[in-house]
């Protein structure tokens, strides 16, 4: 059982389908099992791990980060590309854009954020001045412009603990701090990712306006809708990201 490369799908994206030989896993880790479905893409060995499993029945709040990052590691991937549904803060960012997200604002609540919790793994603080991995971003900004795929460069993805969507004055807030992106599940997928040295990038699809910004009340359904309508380009991006 290995794999280089990783595929971590988000809302919306659970198909695995795009692998050829898959073949399901269940991985034994220090913080539980994790299920990744592991097989060949563009000539590649690449592990695909739905986030909130095949059927979407793990909320947000309750991912098993941990053993789904140290999964990943034991089976010795080295690149983490990362889905990501997110509402949008910023006019210029509409739904069906992509976005490269290049840093994170942690209003997360209760969820494990380190491997390192004290002895006997010990304390570490790692940096985070290149969150989301610079060197994957430019490969996969390159890859997008080659194969004529639009996207942005660059902006802050604030993670809410969810699974509740924010209210008004929660969207004012973020927006003044400079957020441009708000989703439930970067944090703190990123910062295992960080702490287990492996490269790690999200490509993060806007599938709404934010509550206050949209003119009409959230829903998961126009989230899953506008994700469903636009996915094909990910899938595109990912796989030409991997072969090149
Ligand atoms: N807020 C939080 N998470 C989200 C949103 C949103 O507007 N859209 C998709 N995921």
């Amino acid at each position: 059982m290995q794999a280089d490369y990783a595929i971590i799908g988000g809302t919306g994206v659970y198909d695995p389908a795009m692998l050829e030989n898959a073949e399901r896993h269940e991985i034994d880790t220090p913080f539980g099992k994790a299920h990744v479905t592991i097989g060949t893409y563009a000539g590649r060995r690449v592990a695909f791990m739905p986030r909130h499993g095949y059927t979407h029945s793990v909320a947000p709040h309750k991912i098993n980060y941990r053993a789904n990052i140290r999964a990943l590691k034991q089976i010795g991937v080295h690149t983490v590309l990362a889905t990501a549904a997110v509402g949008s803060l910023k006019e210029e960012h509409r739904p069906g854009d992509l976005l490269l997200v290049d840093d994170f604002l942690d209003m997360t609540k209760s969820r494990p954020t380190t491997f390192y919790e004290g002895a006997p793994e010990g304390v570490v603080h790692i940096d985070l001045s290149d969150a989301y991995c610079g060197r994957t971003r430019n490969h996969l900004l390159e890859t997008a412009q080659a194969q004529g795929i639009a996207i942005s460069n660059g902006g802050v993805y604030v993670c809410t603990e969810g699974p509740r969507f924010e209210t008004p004055a929660e969207i004012r807030l973020y927006s003044q701090w400079g957020g441009s992106v708000v989703g439930m599940t970067s944090v703190p997928e990123v910062v295992l990712a960080k702490e287990s040295e492996m490269c790690y990038a999200t490509v993060a699809m806007i599938t709404n306006y934010c509550t206050g910004i949209s003119k009409h009340p959230l829903t998961h359904a126009e989230v899953v809708e506008t994700m469903r309508d636009n996915v094909q380009k990910i899938r595109e991006l990912f796989f030409h990201a991997i072969e090149r």
